[in-house]
């Protein structure tokens, strides 16, 4: 992050982020409990991240292993409170080997900035599958279920407070639901685990955001619901 970024007033991030600060205001929707259960796939279960990141290397569960250069785990802080799901590695992604290295990436930064996080202090990213799809098309729902086992390793080794849930694959790998994210967004929705019960908030990709940054202020609404269900 460049030293000018860092000088940015909360205000100014909103700006940025294309929310009129006023928005902030708005009382998000009551939490409703829609007890919903993610798909179940099978991966070797692992007790520590050396292994769980070296098997998701590895793992040749799909086709998306012969075409990727690398699978990308995640990265951020195992003790975070915030896991962020996206849906798959793109190209600078399958390059870089981490989530989020391009312009999705940089406009989820400011997202988290405005509520004063960093991706790497306090949040981890990572994706519904670990692998690029051909062409940066969206992963399908084998795709999701194969690489599903993984992401659950990671809710389990993370114990998050929250997940937020970028995009429809997002939401399907987290809740084991196809549905549109207008009709799961403002809802809060639970991933169980254990006798705990982890809040789920969906909201729109950052990708879509770039493509309709009219909707911002909308995916503003979503951490501010996420941000309140962590502090219930
Ligand atoms: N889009 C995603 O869903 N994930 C990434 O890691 C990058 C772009």
């Amino acid at each position: 992050m460049s030293a000018v970024r860092r000088e940015l007033t909360q205000t100014q991030w909103l700006e940025a982020l294309g929310v009129d600060p006023f928005w902030i205001v708005d009382t998000p929707q009551p939490a409703q409990e829609l007890a919903l259960q993610p798909s179940i796939a099978v991966v070797e279960k692992t007790a520590d991240w050396t292994s769980l990141d070296r098997n998701i290397r590895s793992c040749k569960n799909c086709t998306l292993s012969r075409s990727r250069k690398q699978a990308v785990p995640g990265s951020g802080d195992h003790q975070a409170d915030w896991l962020l799901i996206g849906e798959a590695p793109g190209a600078e992604e399958d390059m870089a080997g981490l989530p989020f290295a391009g312009q999705s990436g940089k406009l989820l930064d400011a997202m988290l900035a405005a509520l004063g996080l960093k991706r790497d202090k306090g949040v981890y990213l990572t994706n519904a599958v670990k692998c690029r799809p051909e062409d940066n098309r969206t992963p399908e729902a084998a795709e999701i279920d194969a690489c599903n086992g993984f992401l659950s390793q990671q809710i389990e080794q993370i114990q998050p407070k929250v997940i937020l849930a970028l995009g429809r694959p997002a939401a399907y790998a987290v809740l084991g639901h196809e549905a549109s994210i207008q009709s799961m967004r403002g809802t809060v929705h639970y991933r169980q685990l254990g006798d705990r019960k982890i809040p789920v908030v969906v909201s729109y990709h950052p990708a879509y955001l770039l493509r309709e940054p009219a909707e911002k202020w909308k995916a503003w609404q979503d951490l501010l619901l996420a941000r309140q269900s962590l502090e219930v």
